[in-house]
């Protein structure tokens, strides 16, 4: 088999086998094939696509390049969550112990956060001596204690994903779905959940702008889980404006917690009820959306998600003392108001601007080496639809640092448009795809 043949096969509008897949994934990984022809691969199949086997074949490829963890010693079945990324978004910090006090497993495996987007494992290492790096042996048996256990991304998971996007970032081939899908996808079955539940972002703060792509996107996923037998549900949901109130890793978790008190912001609520009905109906926890619905609200208002999460993060070696009082978490120099330099209706709310506010405030990181300040950030007061007059508080920002706050301010301002008119609320959750 020559790399050749295949690079001209799929730039005339061919179909790959699953030799042929495995045949350019395997040369890659092993170096044998060199970059340039896996670059006019990559540009062969952004013009010409690839049908549901040639994704499937592509993605399981990739998903056995490497290590794969065996779940097989947790008792149950395990669930897993994936976000394609957003402002603001801290689901996982309250999805995972609410769906974790109702007895499902929980293995999560999370990253960190780049440029505007957040991480979960940023966040949690607001709680003093939290680790993500804890061994397999760790994870798996704090996964059957606890129900929950978040890890970092293992070095060699998925390798041909790594090599793959780093490709495709400098040969400008990100941006298509057959290999958006199958890179998130990889990566979801070599971290070996039963099921997986996808939140698939649109909206101006995501990776699909449009709500169409986001559809193609969820149900590209979802097959691909299905075909590789797991129980794959995908939600879209909007991202056009920042989810919550809060954009920076310790007030994210603040907000987190306030949610897990029952006292969170409306949309951050719903959606962790929607996402969490899918994972109990995935898990067979429950047989249907009114049955979840009422198990996860019942969990809030008992308690027992509260305090499944301290019990998650004790057990991760975090130090849990300040979750019943979170403001003595935030030690900032400055906490400034920025005010609205127009009267009337807030229509829109650039997330990522607003995710790249937090980022020059030192929340953030612009290369994968910076070293972020946890404490810094955003907390939007004004959402779309919400009045505000001239001269009214439209975030507060937390910062340390003078200058960045000025170019903060200057980024969440021109993040707002404004109308006379009250605009229509989109609803937050756009459909589902089984
Ligand atoms: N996230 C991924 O992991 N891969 C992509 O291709 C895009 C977003």
């Amino acid at each position: 088999m020559r790399m050749y043949d295949i690079i001209m096969k799929k730039r005339d509008g061919g179909i790959l086998s699953k030799e042929e897949i495995d045949f350019f994934v395997r040369g890659y990984t092993g170096e044998d094939i060199p970059d340039y022809q896996v670059s006019a691969l990559l540009m062969a199949i952004y013009f010409n696509g690839m049908n549901k086997e040639e994704i499937l074949n592509l993605t399981m490829a990739m998903a056995e390049s490497g290590n794969t963890l065996d779940l097989s010693a947790i008792n149950g079945i395990k669930a897993d969550k994936h976000s394609t990324g957003g402002v603001g978004d801290k689901t996982s910090l309250v999805l995972g112990p609410m769906v974790a006090a109702l007895g499902v497993k929980m293995a999560k495996m999370s990253g960190r956060g780049l440029g505007h987007t957040g991480g979960t494992i940023d966040k949690l290492e607001s709680f003093p001596g939290f680790s993500t790096e804890i061994s397999t042996d760790r994870f798996i048996d704090n996964v059957n204690n606890i129900g929950l256990a978040i890890t970092g991304q293992t070095g060699n998971l998925a390798p041909a994903d790594k090599k793959l996007y780093a490709l495709r970032d400098v040969t400008a081939t990100v941006d298509n779905i057959p290999l958006i899908a199958s890179s998130i996808m990889s990566k979801k079955l070599a971290a070996g959940a039963d099921a997986i539940v996808l939140d698939v972002k649109t909206g101006s703060g995501a990776f699909m702008k449009t709500e169409e792509d986001a559809f193609e996107l969820a149900k590209t996923m979802v097959d691909i889980g299905n075909g590789a037998g797991r129980n794959t549900i995908g939600v879209v949901s909007e991202m056009d404006q920042p989810l919550g109130f809060a954009v920076g890793n310790i007030l994210e978790v603040i907000e987190a917690v306030d949610t897990l008190k029952g006292k969170g912001p409306k949309d951050l609520e719903e959606l962790c009820i929607v996402l969490g009905t899918y994972i109990l109906i995935a898990t067979g926890t429950a047989k249907d959306e009114a049955e979840a619905e009422t198990m996860l609200r019942g969990v809030i208002e008992s308690g027992a998600a509260l305090d499944k999460f301290k019990e998650f993060v004790a057990a991760q070696g975090g130090d849990v003392s300040m979750v019943e009082d979170m403001s003595s978490t935030l030690e900032c120099k400055y906490v400034e108001e920025i005010t609205a330099p127009v009267s009337g209706y807030v229509t829109h709310i650039q997330s990522d601007a607003i995710g790249l506010a937090a980022m020059v405030l030192g929340g953030g990181r612009e290369t994968k080496e910076s070293v972020i300040d946890l404490s810094v950030g955003i907390v939007i007061n004004k959402k779309v639809g919400d009045y505000v007059e001239v001269g009214e508080s439209l975030a507060t920002m937390y910062s340390n640092d003078v200058k960045k706050s000025e170019d903060a301010r200057k980024r969440v301002i021109a993040a707002y448009e404004f109308s006379d008119e009250k605009p229509e609320v989109k609803p937050l959750i756009k459909g589902v795809v089984k």
